[in-house]
């Protein structure tokens, strides 16, 4: 199953990812870890990609797009892969179906979680995540028993830097201006679905669910 989940930030593409990965077995890559990742480990790459996330802006396609084909190109992608929060812009649309060609795979589904704007602020800002394991909760829909460990390793959670509000605030206006244009650019391919994301998690995650089983 080759899934694309895309959607602004703070939909739940990452909650819905972390399902999908234990329904399909296959590997959740997002370019918003990958990063993350990078940052803790002081990599050039994190140098890099600190300074444009810490601002809201999207890192630049020449090393976003870079990290990715090398991701994909590793064994465990064969089998399948729930892409999230790539492509961001129509370049890294253009290189992704260049990729998946050379790489003779075609997506199934492009999954659009849809949030409205006010919702997604509420969702961004009262995110905790998880130091050890990356587990996200949220301070009011789903809180951890105690709120400053994780109930799944007893991590230490904290908020992502890019949470406060003023980031949030241009990691949205990004998003409208970069990464919208790409429903159209999946509307063409047909194989574009948009999911209501304003559910519980639950019932995302049936919908979702519910597309994939009508494609595959
Ligand atoms: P990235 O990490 O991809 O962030 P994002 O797209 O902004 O998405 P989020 O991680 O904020 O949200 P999510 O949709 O995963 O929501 P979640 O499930 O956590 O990117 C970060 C940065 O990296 C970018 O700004 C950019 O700088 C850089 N970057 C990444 N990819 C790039 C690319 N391709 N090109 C260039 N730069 C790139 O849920 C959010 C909260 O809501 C949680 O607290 C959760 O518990 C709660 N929640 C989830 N679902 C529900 C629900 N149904 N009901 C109630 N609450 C819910
Ligand atoms: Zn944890």
């Amino acid at each position: 199953m080759y899934i694309l989940l895309m959607g602004p930030p703070g939909a739940g593409k990452g909650t819905q990812a972390a399902r999908l990965v234990e329904r399909y077995n296959i590997p959740h890559i997002s370019t918003g870890d990958m990063f993350r990742a990078a940052v803790k480990e002081q990599t050039e790459l994190g140098k890099q990609a600190k300074a444009y996330m810490d601002a809201g802006q999207l890192v630049p396609d020449s090393v976003t797009i870079g990290i990715v084909k090398e991701r994909l190109s590793k064994p465990d992608a064969k089998k399948g892969f729930i892409l999230d929060g790539f492509p961001r812009t129509l370049e890294q649309a253009r290189a992704l179906d260049a990729t998946l060609e050379e790489l003779g795979i075609s997506l199934d589904g492009v999954l659009n979680v849809s949030v409205p704007a006010g919702e997604l602020i509420n969702r961004v800002t009262g995110r905790r995540m998880c130091k050890q394991c990356g587990a996200t909760y949220h301070v009011v829909n789903f809180p951890s028993s105690d709120p400053t460990r994780c109930d799944k390793c007893a991590g230490e959670l904290y908020q992502r830097d890019d949470d406060r509000e003023e980031t949030v605030a241009r990691r949205l206006a990004v998003h409208q201006s970069q990464t919208k244009p790409l429903i159209e650019y999946y509307n063409q391919h047909g194989i574009y679905t948009e999911i209501n994301g304003l559910q519980s998690m639950d019932t995302v995650f049936k919908d979702i669910i519910s597309v994939l089983r009508s494609v595959s």
